[in-house]
């Protein structure tokens, strides 16, 4: 007897994790739906070889255009889809721009949450789909290290903010409606597709061209932060086990372990074969090649934010013990992976 394929939607299905879980649900033999927002330049390049694979794209992989800020746009998706899991990944999801754009922010990395949990009510689904919200350690801002599902959630951003009234609105109605709703509270995670200005797709790009010759320095901004930077790929399958274990709840994935963003700039240099010496404080500090004495690394006060999270340490011992979750890409692979990708692309 043939089973039944399981169905997931996902929201945000274009960005880093989106097209990683996309990935990973098809090889698991998913139908998967994705939403994708109209953009007047293509936003699908995360995707596109997926999407062009016949084979794939008539059975079991379908895009739908729509928008999280839009309640009938996710009414008519859901109800027509009739998911058995639904992945919000959709967000504003730049802490540095949330500054710029705080109520966008908060109507699509809050509220569209809420929609999604409005609609599996509305559409009497409460006993057929299944719904992740992609929660982030961001929520913890300045609790003490290591922050683990326990912590204190204080955040220090309008993100972090907006993803902690999506992180509640989630408990509520799992609490109020019994809905299979459940919060992964993912530290930073990384990889080749990662957005061009997070700070560590910024720092392997910069490396690549440098390495290229097509580059001279790169310019950062705060290089004392520390972060608990895993690879996105042990990530995704987190998220899916997540919402594989027999009832909803609330997950921390981390590594376990944390890098300045100046150890991650050390690391990804030492690649190419740079061993970076630093020189001077603050504002003026720069990165040297010792040999060659030319400057690779200079800071702009443009590139820091109004508050910081200084120190993200995950703590994911109840994923390990209850999902038997473990992240098995090292800070050093991960790294590699992508400075050697980006050598590659450039
Ligand atoms: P990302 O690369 O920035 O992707 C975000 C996705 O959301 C993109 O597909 C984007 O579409 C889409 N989107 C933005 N606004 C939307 C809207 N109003 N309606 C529908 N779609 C919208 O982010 P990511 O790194 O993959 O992260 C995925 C999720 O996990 C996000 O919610 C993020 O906040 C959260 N998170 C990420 C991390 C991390 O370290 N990566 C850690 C914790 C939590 P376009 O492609 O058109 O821009
Ligand atoms: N983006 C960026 N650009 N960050 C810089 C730079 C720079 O030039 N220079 C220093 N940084 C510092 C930031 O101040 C921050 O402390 C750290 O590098 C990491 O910044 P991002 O890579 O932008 O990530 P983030 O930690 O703010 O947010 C990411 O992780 C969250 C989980 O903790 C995003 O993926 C969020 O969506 C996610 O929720």
């Amino acid at each position: 007897m043939i089973k039944n394929k399981k169905v997931a939607l996902i929201s945000g299905v274009t960005g880093q994790d989106g097209s990683l879980l996309a990935r990973f649900l098809l090889k698991k033999g998913y139908i998967v739906h994705g939403i994708k927002r109209r953009s007047s330049s293509f936003n699908t390049s995360r995707l596109d070889d997926v999407y062009q694979d016949e084979s794939i794209k008539k059975k079991n992989f379908f895009l739908h255009y729509g928008d999280v800020t839009d309640s009938l746009n996710l009414l008519n998706l859901v109800s027509k889809v009739q998911p058995d899991e639904i992945y919000n990944l959709a967000a504003q999801s730049h802490v540095k721009v949330s500054f710029e754009s705080p109520e966008y922010t908060a109507n699509t990395d809050g509220l569209g949450a809420l929609r999604f949990l409005e609609v599996i009510r509305s559409l009497n689904l409460v006993n057929k789909t299944k719904f992740y919200q992609a929660s982030t350690s961001e929520m913890f801002g300045n609790s003490a290290a290591p922050q683990n599902e326990k912590t204190a959630l204080s955040p220090e951003s309008p993100y972090g903010t907006a993803k902690l009234y999506a992180y509640w609105i989630t408990k509520n109605y799992r609490k109020a409606y019994n809905i299979f709703a459940s919060n992964g509270i993912l530290f930073n995670h990384e990889g080749p597709v990662r957005g061009e200005t997070f700070v560590t797709r910024k720092i392997t790009m910069s490396v690549a061209r440098i390495y290229k010759g097509l580059d001279h320095k790169i310019i950062l901004g705060n290089l004392n932060a520390k972060r608990d930077w895993g690879d996105a790929e042990d990530f995704v399958r987190g998220m899916w086990k997540i919402l594989q274990h027999k009832q909803p709840d609330d997950f921390v994935l981390a590594t376990g372990k944390s890098y300045t963003v100046r150890q991650f700039v050390e690391a990804a240099f030492n690649l190419i074969g740079i061993k970076i010496k630093w020189i001077g404080k603050g504002i003026n500090e720069i990165g040297i090649d010792p040999y060659s004495k030319k400057i690779l690394v200079k800071i702009d006060k443009k590139y820091f934010r109004p508050n910081e999270v200084d120190f993200l340490l995950g703590d994911y011992s109840k994923a390990k013990k209850i999902l038997k979750w473990a992240p098995k890409i090292s800070f050093n692979q991960m790294v590699e992976r992508m400075v050697l990708s980006d050598i590659k692309s450039v």
